[in-house]
């Protein structure tokens, strides 16, 4: 007999972990930098028009799968429509499989700066190289970092994911609150709150906009199948339009939190902005070094870092995981600590990539790079124009008809939906695709 299925325990369940699973690395080290570079507040506006639109449309479009199917993105393919169709969902755990273990890497770091903040050796010259490229230290924290993923999702739906999501998300709100008053305090910031806000659309254009495309669907964790996974927890009662505005909106609030925290102190030290871990991992801590009690700031920061990583590579395992048990049958206990000993393996050449193996490169990518470039710039978009497709064309009406939940009559604006998903949407993820080469 088939077990039955494990459910959100609260309301607010789903919005939760997929608030956690959305707020990740993306926000922080890469929205604000992206936005300032692009036009400030007019960009904001176009990302949260994105965001509203299209991301919201493929939101909505996954969570729809997972609740209707109540499978993992392969099985509920199959168990909707059949044909080739599963094929999406291999495609979302395939870009798990690749995501999680050079997601790991950089969580790792995160973990690692927790530690150099602690011990004040943070910001010394050069220390970020030096970790990354030592060899087995970064590796020790990528284990550590998988070991907690593993650790949450090993608990379970309810008493794992839910109830980390639910600790650990008001943990970085508070966490974010303190970081953004400690940064538009120091003098000189307001030239970086105005380098992130002041609209400036002669900036806006094609390429503009299909930053603000690509950094969306990331943000949003559409494309993996993550949301018709955490969908498939949500109980046939449950409508889900609301759920998926609290989600993307959640994730945007967080987003320019983040920027309100990273460019003031980037300009109050009369530092040049860049993404990524340049900006995260050497800026920064060089400039919490600098200002009264950055110690402990600098170590909430890295705190930061972590959580919001940590509650992103929660969903990310939890795709396979769920995979594995619909489609394989392998328990949960099982499927969690096989899968997360074998990513974690995988993620040894992506963390060697940036020391012993620097010189190895394929396509002139470094390991790191290439398994960078292989799942975001092409699995992510191609699982995302399936979702999209499958839900205008294939799933409709039926789609509408499971939106609010108990058979209600769907809402007036379905139609609109629908075209967003049939047409707009995948017409644009295949621009911003071809625009990535
Ligand atoms: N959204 C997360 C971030 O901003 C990353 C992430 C987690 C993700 N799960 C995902 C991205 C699924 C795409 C698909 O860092």
């Amino acid at each position: 007999m088939a077990q039955t299925r494990e459910s959100w325990r609260s309301r607010s369940g789903f919005v939760i972990a997929a608030a956690g699973s959305a707020v990740g690395l993306g926000n922080i080290w890469r929205f604000p930098y992206v936005a300032g570079e692009n036009g400030g507040g007019a960009f904001i506006v176009l990302y949260l028009a994105i965001v509203f639109t299209v991301g919201f449309s493929i939101f909505l479009a996954e969570q729809t799968i997972g609740r209707a199917a109540q499978r993992s993105p392969a099985a509920a393919f199959r168990r909707l429509k059949g044909g080739a169709w599963p094929i999406v969902g291999y495609v979302g755990v395939l870009c798990a499989v690749v995501i999680l273990p050079f997601y790991s890497v950089v969580g790792g770091w995160t973990l690692g700066f927790i530690w150099k903040s602690a011990m004040g050796s943070a910001s010394d010259a050069g220390s970020f190289g030096a970790f990354i490229s030592h060899g087995w230290l970064p590796i020790l924290f990528h284990a550590l970092f998988m070991a907690a993923t593993v650790a949450v999702v090993v608990a379970g739906v309810r008493n794992g994911i839910e109830r980390w999501s639910r600790i650990l998300l008001p943990g970085l709100v508070l966490l974010m609150i303190v970081l953004i008053f400690r940064s538009i305090s120091l003098s000189g910031a307001e030239k970086g709150v105005s380098f992130f806000l002041s609209p400036d659309f002669s900036k806006v254009t094609m390429a503009t906009i299909q930053a603000a495309l690509s950094q969306a669907f990331f943000s949003i964790s559409v494309g993996m199948g993550v949301m018709i996974t955490y969908g498939s927890y949500i109980s046939r009662d449950r409508s889900l339009p609301g759920d998926a505005v609290w989600v993307v909106g959640l994730d945007s609030i967080f987003a320019i939190m983040a920027g309100l925290i990273v460019l003031p102190a980037v300009f109050a030290f009369g530092e040049n902005p860049s993404a990524g871990p340049a900006l995260t991992f050497v800026m920064l801590p060089q400039i919490f070094s600098q200002i009264p009690g950055g110690s402990i700031f600098g170590l909430l920061f890295f705190l930061m870092l972590s959580v919001a990583a940590l509650t992103s590579a929660i969903s990310i395992l939890e795709v396979a995981v769920a995979h594995l048990n619909d489609e394989h049958n392998i328990a949960r206990r099982r499927g969690t600590i096989g899968a997360g000993l074998i990513l974690f393996l995988v993620g040894i050449p992506a963390s060697l990539s940036f020391g012993p193996w620097a010189d190895l490169t394929i396509f002139g990518m470094t390991i790191f790079d290439l398994m960078d470039f292989f799942a975001t710039k092409l699995l992510l978009p191609t699982g995302a124009i399936g979702m999209a497709l499958f839900v205008g064309w294939v799933f409709w009406p039926d789609a509408a008809k499971s939106l609010n939940g108990n058979d209600e009559p769907p809402p007036r604006w379905s139609p609109i939906w629908r075209w967003m998903c049939a047409l707009v949407a995948p017409i644009l993820i295949l621009w911003v695709m071809v625009g990535g080469f």
